[in-house]
């Protein structure tokens, strides 16, 4: 994989325990997604009142806009313990059957990634979120036995960057479902700020705009940028982070003043180049070496809230966006689509 700055999923361990350091514990601190904080505070008000265990919750969308984060801050309004794993750790139904088991009531169980659980495990899943109880099976042949074990009454928060492949049984079981939606500006600028005083480093606001815009509406973008904008900061023996500097770094750093990174050009020039004809998904994914879902799902929403990409029945198409960013021309025989 090319390690672009604005890569949006994560790259390295360095960066994952930073992100740590700059994870808000708090609903004070934890900016924008209004509705969902709002929702959710309700219905963590409400089983903490009936003294019972939240409903199962689901996240979904792209990465980096604080699926995790949120996990986190509910366990800890919750004052529950959280236990933390991803359905790529979890392989056989045995893995999942020992996490199950070892929980407590009340305890949350955070699994991220939750579209890539096997078929088998996801079965076991199923009925302990709704019954609270798992069957195992023990032993082969005529010999095997069913044995039921009874499970503490739990919460759990599934994650997903990818909702279109949940299974429905699996995504039905979830009491609550939220859509993270992008950041603006003015709240990525407020992240920003935030994180820039974790970090000791004053950073005036002008500087944490300009971040904000570049950072594709995601605050994990917003704060690797900003990593980098300090460095030359301190670099440059600057005690706070200036607007010229930030320009300065931003633009040494090749990063796109509308937040596009390579993907996102590739896939914007592969749909210009059609000349205003829709595209179909399985020939944008081939063309860019992706499989469809990522397109789907992790590519095209950003593009799609912008509007730099429209969605026909068709298929996908470019917007006068598209070629106004890319600075092409319209094509000249559109057929009047645009
Ligand atoms: N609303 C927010 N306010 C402040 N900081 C945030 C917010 N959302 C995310 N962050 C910051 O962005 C970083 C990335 O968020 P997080 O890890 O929760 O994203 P995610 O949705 O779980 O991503 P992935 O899909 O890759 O797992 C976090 O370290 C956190 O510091
Ligand atoms: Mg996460």
């Amino acid at each position: 994989m090319i390690d672009r700055i604005v890569e949006i999923e994560k790259f390295d361990a360095e960066e994952t325990s930073v992100e740590t350091t700059l994870r808000p514990d708090a609903w004070n601190e934890y900016i924008g997604q209004e509705k969902i904080k709002k929702n959710l505070g309700v219905f963590i008000e409400a089983s903490k009142k009936r003294e019972e265990a939240l409903d199962h919750v689901l996240f979904f969308g792209p990465p980096g806009l604080g699926k995790t984060t949120l996990a986190l801050i509910i366990a800890n309004e919750m004052n529950a313990n959280i236990k933390v794993t991803a359905a790529p750790m979890i392989e056989k139904s045995g893995d999942l059957a020992a996490i199950l088991t070892n929980l407590e009531e009340g305890d949350i169980l955070f699994i991220d990634e939750i579209h890539r659980l096997s078929p088998a495990v996801e079965e076991i899943l199923y009925s302990s979120m709704e019954d609270f109880r798992i069957d195992i099976i023990i032993g082969s042949g005529p010999a095997a036995q069913t044995v039921k074990i009874d499970l503490p009454r739990f919460t759990l928060i599934g994650a997903t960057t990818r909702a279109g492949m949940l299974s429905n049984p699996l995504r039905d079981r979830f009491g609550m479902s939220f859509r993270m939606q992008f950041y603006d500006a003015d709240e990525l600028a407020k992240i920003i700020v935030q994180a820039s005083n974790k970090l000791d480093k004053e950073i005036i606001s002008e500087a944490s705009m300009e971040i904000a815009k570049r950072s594709r509406g995601t605050p994990r973008i917003a704060l690797r940028l900003l990593r980098r904008v300090r460095d030359f900061a301190e670099v440059a023996d600057e005690n706070s982070i200036n607007h010229s500097r930030t320009r300065f770094a931003l633009d040494e750093l090749g990063i796109n003043s509308h937040g596009f990174d390579e993907m996102d050009l590739r896939l914007l020039n592969l749909l210009a180049s059609s000349n205003g004809r829709a595209m179909g998904l399985s020939t944008i994914a081939a063309s860019l070496s992706e499989d469809e879902g990522t397109v789907e799902d992790v590519l095209e929403p950003y593009l799609i809230a912008n509007g730099y990409l429209e969605r026909t029945a068709k298929g996908r198409k470019a917007t006068r966006n598209t070629y106004e960013v890319l600075n092409l021309e319209l094509p000249l025989n559109d057929g009047g689509l645009f």
